[in-house]
């Protein structure tokens, strides 16, 4: 049965859509061609829609959602603190427990939080540029940051095209772009630059889930260092998909941090954070610099909200208390889907590459195996993209996006789910093949 055959509720509630927000959507990752399914109810890894459809769930909420939706533990302390108030604006205990729980997970001295992963990386790069006195800041090719003027290039390829209309070339300017995994290539852009930050993802997330290689960030690492430029991870994505963040898993230590997503405990906005050493973060102090042009600003109305700080800090508490079962359960399971994919693809001899590294997987239709934003792009077969994506929502099972697929697991899926979509995959390899070239 095909999709539209299945969601005209869902349709319906798009053409409503359509008069009121901009393509109908909230967010433009989150459309389905032809309009998007609307999800009433999601539980573990499991999604239900108006029209009483049960997904699988390969996106997890943007990849936040490492313990299932609905976790219960998180769920069960937000509920009690309905009952005392969300967001009251004065200082909460949780905004300790929660900056507590956050420095002990990243081993870091100080944090701030933000009200988002894009809020979090603006005021890293601030904090950056007050800390060094500089003004450039590094950002890889296809790495994502979000929408922060200062940081929205290179995002989408062909990488020389605007990022986004009403980006100012003041802001632009700012900003050296540099490819990924290549040491040689990072060092010739920045010779002679006066660099303030490298901002990185440790795995390109929406650009393809293509982790870095372990030696070229040990580079990176020392080449900021003999450069006096600050190491930014943005570890938005995988801060809480790796246990105690990929600098943990990688032995590199970044001189800030940049979260969102599940810090804010998974399932609530307001989820952000930068974090880093005491004599960075000392800059936003306004009692060690009592004169505001002294100090680097940060704040917002619903930073440190006790609603987000009770759902983050119980989501580390669980974490931490649940680490020997959980992360070698999803690696596991991250393994299993890796490896079944890439042994249909083999065995049929189908043009397309698996990559990632724990809980995250990205699909490539590529003729070159993807190592960076560029190989994962220029090769791209987009009609086999497409195909593959109706293929699998025909089938209920979805994930992001039809273009760039980059799939989550949590603790709540099985390997039920995973043997599901590999074997959908052989269907459909086994209907599409064709030769390699
Ligand atoms: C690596 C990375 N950084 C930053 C962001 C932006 O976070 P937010 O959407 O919370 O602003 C995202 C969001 O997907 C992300 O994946």
């Amino acid at each position: 049965m095909d999709y539209v055959e299945f969601t005209p509720k869902s349709r319906e509630l798009f053409e409503r859509a359509r008069k009121v927000l901009p393509g109908g959507v909230s967010y433009v990752i989150r459309y389905v061609d032809p309009y998007p399914f609307y999800v009433v109810k999601a539980k573990g890894c499991r999604l239900w829609d108006v029209d009483g459809n049960e997904y699988i769930d390969f996106w997890m909420a943007h990849g936040a959602v490492v313990t299932g939706h609905g976790y219960e533990p998180v769920i069960n302390a937000v509920r009690e603190q309905l009952e005392y108030g969300l967001h009251m604006g004065w200082c909460n205990e949780w905004e300790i427990k929660w900056a507590e729980a956050v420095c002990r997970w990243f081993d870091a001295d100080m944090v701030r939080p933000t009200n988002s992963g894009t809020e979090a990386n603006m005021y890293a790069v601030r904090l950056a540029r007050a800390y060094t006195g500089k003004e450039k800041v590094g950002k890889f090719e296809g790495g994502w940051h979000g929408g922060y003027d200062g940081l929205h290039k290179a995002v989408t390829y062909p990488y020389d095209k605007p990022a986004s209309l009403g980006l100012t070339e003041g802001a632009l300017k700012y900003i050296i772009t540099l490819p990924y995994n290549d040491l040689d290539g990072v060092r010739k852009r920045i010779k002679g630059e006066d660099v303030a930050c490298i901002i990185i993802e440790p795995v390109l997330g929406a650009g393809g889930c293509i982790p870095a290689d372990k030696e070229f960030l040990k580079g990176l690492r020392e080449l900021c260092d003999d450069m006096g430029i600050l190491l930014i991870f943005d570890e938005v994505i995988t801060g809480f998909r790796f246990y105690k963040g990929a600098q943990h898993y990688y032995g590199v230590k970044p001189d800030l941090t940049t979260l969102g997503k599940a810090v804010g405990g998974q399932f609530f906005p307001g989820a952000g954070a930068f974090c880093g050493r005491e004599d960075i973060m000392e800059l936003l102090d306004h009692i060690k610099r009592p004169n505001f042009w002294e100090r680097a600003f940060h704040g917002g109305t619903y930073v440190g909200n006790a609603l987000t700080m009770r759902a983050g800090c119980t989501l580390i508490t669980e974490l931490e208390k649940n680490a020997d079962k959980f992360y070698p359960y999803m690696d596991q399971l991250g393994e299993r889907f890796r490896k079944g994919l890439e042994d249909v693809f083999s065995s049929y001899g189908f043009e397309a590459y698996v990559t990632g590294v724990g809980s995250m997987i990205g699909i490539h239709f590529t003729r070159e195996k993807p190592v960076d934003g560029i190989t994962s792009e220029r090769t791209k077969d987009v009609e086999m993209c497409n195909k593959f994506f109706r293929h699998m929502l025909n089938n209920k099972v979805v994930y992001v996006s039809a273009l760039k697929p980059h799939l989550f697991i949590s603790v709540a899926h099985t390997e039920k789910e995973i043997d599901t979509f590999v074997s959908l995959t052989e269907e459909f390899v086994k209907r599409n093949v064709k030769e390699k070239k």
